[in-house]
């Protein structure tokens, strides 16, 4: 039993009938000495080792060793400390199994590779018969391979920041973060790379987590239609399994995994103006009265790059900016928060007292050449140079720049070029051979961390606005990002284009950064390169209206792009959408919540929800927007009627009492939709508030829940509202309000009930309005509480019953009876 040098080998060993790796792979061949940990076990194979071990509930890694000595088991993603739960361990000729839970790993021996199974026996992954486990020596370290048989109905999501169709088959990616300027549907790699992934077949859902840092790649069906492959160019063969059996599942475990999105502050997910660049102070402050003047509901303002002097990142050009913090306070006053940019490229810029570089050169904070020298690349301020962020110290002096600007009343930071972009070189980015030094005294050439710098620079911004306010939510804005970026950063798309295709390409790209851990993502309504016309970018507000995260910014050589540019008509349709976020502030914030607790996308393919659902299972357009509604935007300029295929169920026409059933045949909407068409479930609950221009302004009136009667008019429904302060960190201690609603509708009857799950917040709102949709018949008594009461309205026509629940954070109950 030893293993297979090379792939000649192999290739006599299996015959030429299957596939054969490329030549100069090390397949593994067949096991040898198995030993037994408490967690799983490890198996050698000649020199080679592949530990399969149990890592958390449903969540197996599986590593490979070539010359047989595990690396360290530092990760920049893994933030879930393995926490084995029972293991069994059963041997027989053919094979090792190491069960967990419900699923099972089964290591053949013969020759050496990983199954990955239910316990009821049902294959779940299944490394490749004729294609173990394969690494091969190259000049800059080894590369490494795993090579797993794809079922015909396997479907493919995740990989987060990846253009083109939501379902991956059939395609192959690179995962390199690169300043993707000008990306289209076809581009690829992009700005992120976060190596996990989803497998979707029949409704069954697993994921596979690829903890690999260096250029990787995966295939899912380009190389053959038989097996699917990932691996990378150095770094070792390190991922994980996890089980579902629904994606939502997955992803939760995959959150745990890596970690989740903090609760994000408020204001954060109100509607957010930029522009390259709103320069000088003087647009900035006529920008904010414009958005006051039209009743634009906006809470922030960005700055670019050109409020700096020279582009230096932490200056402020104070010939274009005389009255900076003053200006920054006076928005505040009206509700609209500043959000810097502060690139990570200090501008290299000896003896002139730039505080940045000084401070960086004191604490040697920067990356060298092999050689010693400074590493120095060039970007918007000239020739810049670059914190090393994976030394804690390094994070430490970057997050420590940010003292001036947050006692200057700055809300958020924006980091941006972190690929890391560098201008005029190969490749865009920094020389490959840069050194980056670690805590524990080693070091590893740039290979090795370009894909990670990103993260660690936002995680750098975060950890120091920590230190710097701790009790503030901090809100940071990454382009570059690795998997678990998301304890940090929010995120959005980069540079994309003014077009109709790119419109199309926003929903797929955001649902597959929400199936990736970041669910609080956006990109730039209207495009950022190119001039969009009116219609595009009035469908574009409709559609970023329903993002996690609502941001219209646009290049410096671009039309302006405010809402109210295209005359009065276009005005009004952006306003009601951005208006209708608003109004829905509590169901997002309260989706945002959830996220934040389970992992859960804001934005989620319908298969998430319904994972038997095949007809969705390629649908880029549509999307669930948190547990309740079903948005289908428009996203292309046709003339002919919108299609929509409602997912299964019966939903309404959202704020109306039009019920709708799934059907095979697709809703034809003639003439098209003005707004975008948003629907909810039958039998959903959701709560909103009265309009608001930001959401730092206390609604008029009372809280609104809106309840769908179940499909039928018979069964139950439910919604859940959760407030708190909506900035500081007071709900971790239990400052925090979490109601769940619930109904249940009979024939004669419909009782609608408020539980209070935790009251540690007084919200904003006293009283609760209640309107039911669908009523069909005008009910002959509405009760709170048990008493009859009055000043209940029957709309027969809207078939709705409004209602009034004084004093509504308790315990209460309404019934209607008919
Ligand atoms: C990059 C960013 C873009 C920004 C510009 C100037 O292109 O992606 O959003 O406006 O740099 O800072």
């Amino acid at each position: 039993m030893k293993a297979w040098g090379w792939a000649a080998c192999a290739l006599l060993a299996w015959g030429l009938a299957g596939p054969v790796a490329a030549a100069g792979w090390h397949h593994l061949g067949d096991a040898g000495r198995i030993e037994r940990r408490a967690d799983g076990v490890v198996v050698h194979s000649g020199d080679a080792r592949v530990q399969v071990s149990v890592h958390a509930d449903g969540v197996f890694r599986v590593r490979l060793a070539p010359t047989g000595r595990f690396e360290g088991d530092a990760s920049w993603a893994v933030a879930q400390a393995a926490d084995a739960p029972r293991v069994t361990i059963t041997e027989d000729r053919a094979a090792v199994r190491v069960e967990s839970g419900d699923v099972v790993a089964i290591v053949h021996r013969a020759p050496l590779r990983v199954d990955f199974t239910g316990r009821d026996g049902r294959m779940l992954l299944a490394d490749e018969a004729q294609l173990p486990m394969a690494w091969m020596p190259s000049e800059h370290g080894t590369r490494v391979r795993a090579w797993k048989s794809m079922p015909a109905d396997e479907h493919y999501y995740g990989l987060g920041d990846k253009a083109g169709p939501l379902d991956r088959r059939g395609r192959a990616f690179a995962m390199w973060n690169v300043d993707a300027y000008a990306w289209q549907g076809h581009s690829d790699p992009l700005y992120k790379s976060i190596p996990f992934f989803i497998g979707l077949r029949s409704g069954v859902a697993y994921g596979v987590f690829f903890d690999n840092t260096h250029r990787s790649s995966f295939d899912f069906g380009k190389e053959s239609d038989d097996f699917f492959s990932f691996g990378a160019q150095g770094g070792t063969l390190d991922y994980y399994f996890i089980a579902g059996p629904q994606p939502a599942k997955v992803i939760e475990r995959y959150t745990a995994l890596t970690g989740r999105t903090p609760l994000p502050p408020l204001w954060s997910l109100g509607f957010q103006q930029s522009r390259y660049s709103y320069n000088p102070e003087s647009e900035v402050r006529q920008i904010a009265r414009q958005l006051r003047e039209h009743r634009i509901p906006s809470d922030a303002i960005y700055l670019d790059i050109d409020y700096q002097q020279g582009y230096a990142p932490f200056t402020v050009d104070r010939a274009q900016f005389p009255h900076f913090e003053q200006m920054i306070a006076d928005l505040r006053r009206d509700g609209l928060r500043t959000v810097l940019i502060t690139d990570l490229h200090i501008k290299h810029d000896p003896g002139k007292n730039y505080a940045a570089f000084d401070s960086g050169v004191r604490e040697d904070a920067f990356i060298r050449n092999p050689d010693g020298s400074l590493y120095i690349g060039e970007v918007w301020p000239g020739d810049a140079v670059f914190p090393d962020f994976t030394l804690t110290r390094v994070r430490d002096w970057w997050g420590g720049l940010y003292r001036d600007f947050t006692a200057m009343g700055a809300a958020g930071y924006w980091n941006d070029m972190n690929e890391p972009s560098v201008f005029n070189v190969p490749g865009n980015t920094m020389s490959l051979d840069a050194v980056h030094r670690m805590d524990d005294g080693s070091t590893r050439d740039h290979r090795a961390i370009h894909n990670v710098y990103g993260m660690l620079n936002a995680r750098a911004t975060y950890e120091g606005l920590l230190k710097l306010q701790p009790t503030q939510r901090p809100f940071v804005l990454t382009r570059a990002a690795y998997a678990g970026a998301q304890r940090y950063a929010a995120t959005w798309t980069g540079d994309n284009t003014a077009s109709w295709h790119h419109l199309a390409q926003s929903t797929p790209n955001l649902m597959s950064l929400g199936l990736s851990g970041m669910a609080l993502a956006g990109d730039d309504v209207g495009g950022f390169i190119g001039s969009p016309p009116p219609d595009l970018l009035t469908r574009w507000f409709q559609l970023g209206a329903f993002n996690p995260v609502f941001r219209n910014h646009a290049a410096t050589d671009t039309r302006p792009h405010e809402a109210w540019v295209d005359g009065p008509e276009h005005e009004a349709l952006r306003r009601e959408a951005i208006e209708l976020r608003y109004r829905l502030m509590p169901y997002l914030y309260t989706a945002a919540e959830e996220n934040a607790r389970t992992g859960l996308p804001i934005m989620r393919p319908v298969f998430l929800a319904y994972p038997q659902a095949e007809a969705f299972y390629g649908n880029d357009r549509d999307f669930l927007f948190g547990g309740d509604l079903f948005i289908a935007p428009v996203v292309d300029e046709r003339l002919d009627a919108h299609a929509v295929s409602l997912p299964p169920g019966a939903w309404y026409a959202f704020g109306t009492s039009q019920r709708l059933v799934a059907a095979k045949e697709p809703i034809r909407i003639d003439p098209r939709p003005q707004g975008t068409p948003v629907y909810a479930r039958a039998g959903a609950i959701i709560p909103m508030q009265p309009l608001v221009q930001h959401t730092g302004q206390t609604p008029k009136g009372p809280l609104e829940l809106q309840v769908y009667l179940p499909d039928a008019g018979v069964g139950e429904c439910r919604g859940a509202l959760y407030q708190d302060d909506g900035e500081s960190f007071a709900y971790r201690e239990g400052a925090l309000l979490r109601v769940a609603y619930g109904c249940e509708a009979t024939d004669a009857s419909l009782a609608i009930e408020s539980r209070i799950e935790h009251d540690g917040f007084a919200p904003w709102w006293r009283d609760a309005q209640v309107t039911v949709f669908g009523v069909t018949r005008r009910p002959a008594a509405v009760m709170v509480d048990g008493q009859s009461v009055k000043g209940w309205r029957h709309d027969a026509s809207a078939r709705t019953v409004v209602l009034t629940v004084p004093q509504a954070r308790r315990r209460w109950r309404v019934e209607l009876r008919y």
